[in-house]
This record gives C-alpha cells, sequence and structure tokens, in this order.
C-alpha cells in the first residue's frame, strides 16, 4: 500500500527500551544527547517572537524565492559571517531538511546517488529515501584532524551520482572544511559535473578554529554550490522554522539552478508569510540566542576536556566548531553496552557512535548543549566508569 521511499521504523533495541522503562518510573536522568536550543535552559526573550504578528503579515504575496526583505536580511547575514552573497541568490525554505529536500528534487531523478560522510548526521538515511535517492557514503578520517579521505570518495562516484554533501562544521565530529579540501572538492565536482551541497548549519559555533578552515563552500566559483543554513541552529530557534538556500559556481548553472528552484518551491510555497516579515529582526535578536549557545559549548568543551586529563583511558576528539564532542573510550566493551551501563548506573545518557556510523568502535558522543550543572555532573559520573 505504502510507497517503497518510506524508510523503515527502528526497531526497539536495548537502548531504546532502558530509556522507556526510565521514564515510565518516572526516573530523571541526564540528557547529553539534548540538542534542542530551547530544552537547554538558555534565556530566551519573552517577546523574541514579537515580530511574527506584524501586521503587513496579513496581507498573502506569495514569492516562491522569498520575499525581497527576507532574502536581503539573510545575505546581510552570510555578511556577518564574511560570506558575499547576492540576495538573489538566496533561496528561503521552511528549515535545512526542506532544503535537502528541494535540492534532491532539483538534482536527482528516482534512482540517482548522492555522496554523504561517514560519521555524520543520522537523518541523511531518511531525506535520502524520502525523496527516491540514494546515499553512498564516503570517510572521513581521523589523524589529529578530520579529513575528507578524496581518493575514496572518488571511488565511490558513478554515472548516477548528482551531488557531494559536506557538513562543515560536522554533525557530530565538528570537523570544518579546510580551504585545500574545499578546492580538491569543487574542481572534483566541476570535472565530473556534479553538485557541491554544504550543510553550514553550526557555522556561528566556532570552538577551536584552524585558520585553514574555508569560510563557506560559496567561498569558490568553480561547482554549482548550495550553502544551507537556517535559524534553528544559528539563533536557536527550531519551531520558528526559517532556513535558506545560498546559491553559487558558475554563472551559466546557477542562473537555470535558481529558475527551477522557484519552480519547485511555487508548488509548495512552505515558508511562511510572518517569519518572512521577521526574518531580519529574528536574525538580529537571533544574535542574543547565538551568544549564550556559543559561550555554553565553549564552557561545556573547556570542562570536558579538563576532565579528560584527569583519565587518560578516554580520548578527546577536539572539536572545531558545533554543538558535539567525540570521545574515543576503551572499546573493552561494545558501545551499547556501554551506553547501557551509563544510562542504568550513573543516569546519563550518551549517543553511542554506531549512531553516527563510526566505523568502528567505542566512541562516544555528547551534546555541548545542557546547563553547566548538569554537564559537569554528568561528565564526572561518566568517566570513571569509562575506564
Ligand atoms: C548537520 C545538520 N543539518 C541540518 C539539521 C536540521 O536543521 P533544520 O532544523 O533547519 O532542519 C541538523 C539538525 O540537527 C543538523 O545537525
Amino acid at each position: 500500500m505504502f510507497s517503497s521511499r518510506l524508510p523503515q521504523t527502528p526497531a526497539p533495541n536495548a537502548l531504546s527500551g532502558a530509556l522507556a522503562r526510565l521514564r515510565e518510573r518516572g526516573i530523571p536522568y541526564a540528557d547529553l544527547t539534548e540538542s534542542n536550543p530551547t530544552r537547554a535552559g538558555l534565556a530566551y526573550p519573552p517577546d523574541l517572537l514579537r515580530s511574527l504578528a506584524d501586521a503587513r503579515s496579513l496581507v498573502y504575496e506569495p514569492a516562491p524565492l522569498g520575499l525581497p526583505a527576507a532574502r536581503h536580511a539573510v545575505a546581510d547575514d552570510f555578511r556577518r559571517r564574511g560570506v558575499t552573497i547576492d540576495p538573489q541568490r538566496i533561496v528561503l525554505t521552511a528549515s535545512t531538511s526542506e532544503a535537502y529536500a528541494l535540492l534532491f528534487k532539483l538534482l536527482c531523478d528516482p534512482g540517482d546517488r548522492v555522496l554523504v560522510p561517514v560519521p555524520s548526521y543520522p537523518l541523511f538515511e531518511y531525506l535520502t529515501r524520502l525523496e527516491g535517492v540514494e546515499a553512498d557514503t564516503y570517510p572521513l578520517e581521523y589523524d589529529g584532524a578530520w579529513e575528507i579521505d578524496l581518493e575514496a570518495l572518488k571511488r565511490v562516484i558513478t554515472p548516477r551520482t548528482r551531488a557531494v554533501l559536506v557538513v562543515s562544521p560536522s554533525n557530530p565530529t565538528g570537523a570544518c572544511l579546510t580551504r585545500r579540501e574545499l578546492s580538491r572538492l569543487a574542481a572534483l565536482c566541476a570535472e565530473e559535473s556534479l553538485a557541491l551541497i554544504g550543510d553550514e548549519v553550526f557555522a556561528d559555533y566556532p570552538l577551536r578554529p584552524r585558520a585553514e578552515a574555508a569560510k563557506s563552500v560559496l567561498a569558490q566559483n568553480l561547482a554549482l554550490t548550495f550553502s544551507l543554513g537556517g535559524l534553528s541552529k544559528s539563533a536557536g530557534l527550531p519551531q520558528v522554522k526559517l532556513g535558506w538556500i545560498g546559491v553559487g559556481g558558475p554563472p551559466a548553472l546557477v542562473e537555470p539552478a535558481l529558475e527551477a528552484l522557484e519552480l519547485i518551491s511555487d508548488t509548495y510555497l512552505s515558508v511562511s508569510t510572518p517569519v518572512q516579515q521577521a526574518a531580519a529582526e529574528l536574525l538580529a535578536w537571533g544574535g542574543r540566542i547565538r551568544g549564550q549557545i556559543a559561550a555554553r559549548t565553549r564552557a561545556s568543551l573547556d570542562q570536558l576536556r579538563s576532565a579528560v586529563a584527569r583519565h587518560p583511558a578516554c580520548r578527546l576528539l577536539e572539536p572545531e566548531a558545533g554543538w558535539y564532542a567525540v570521545l574515543q573510550v576503551p572499546g573493552t566493551r561494545s558501545e551499547e553496552r556501554i551506553v547501557l551501563d551509563l544510562l542504568e548506573r550513573e543516569r546519563v545518557l550518551v549517543h553511542p557512535g554506531y549512531f553516527f556510523d563510526f566505523p568502528r568502535e567505542a566512541f562516544l558522543v555528547v551534546s555541548l548543549l545542557p546547563p553547566a550543572e548538569v554537564f559537569e555532573d554528568a561528565v564526572e559520573r561518566m568517566l570513571p566508569r569509562l575506564e
């Protein structure tokens, strides 16, 4: 009855069972997987969303790529990050996830393929499958810093490959694309007629930036390129539903891509008028939330680093940016066993590396977003149990 594009519902496993039991019994636990900023104890000004009630929104003027003022506001926000883009090359979306869906519609026939990094963000499986697209993986290697294995990436290109996805800063590794990686990737994409899609939702959260980091995938003009972002991360407002695509590359490709995106977006018109009218103000006010998140994630990382230094069997894989940190821990037990043990005995929930397709065990991923008192206490209880 239903489409084969639907991914399988994840089967219950030992971890989801243990978590359900704790919840049923009302037993509290420290959630170091929390990635929802609105549940992280940040101080959101009560009138932060007042601009959504602007009377201008009582008029509906459909604009498939977005209202001009909102596209200007997003272009200004790119400029804040040191990236210059013409507002005409901005496409508004309801979220970054929706941006992926629009881009797969633009670039892929059913059965076409895109390249996604591993380890990486688990939603890619769903985002691709639901558009009838297949995901092939290319490896990120850690050797003091994460790098794209470009030779391995080239080997998975097939005649049906349409795009290379990069997540920079990466979820969960926190790695950023270097300028050298960007120019090599862009040259490869141009040569193979592939689009380059850069998920830059965490670009506002540097932790230990490297001088070689590229500012954006838009910092080259060789390949047809899409930079994805949104209020969800940049202003800690996932519930407001405003994302964007910045389009770059050779004008001969950018112009038809924008025309086609206009047609696709016109079919849905999914971005609400109130959020577009409010975009400039939300982007400006969002700085207050962004500042709190940036301070929180930096403080959590400092605390984690000094705690890990007291437990030499564990290693922190230093993130350059983003909201997460990866720990390498002794692999004497499976990741599932370790995570269950932490939950059942210490009441601390962390993500196992396999959730992000780490190629081997044992890695744990922690969110740097929880309030300091929750984070510090959980880390102090967790580390001795990992040795
Ligand atoms: C790397 C990455 N991209 C995109 C998203 C989704 O963002 P949005 O809420 O704008 O769909 C997330 C959410 O966690 C993410 O981690």
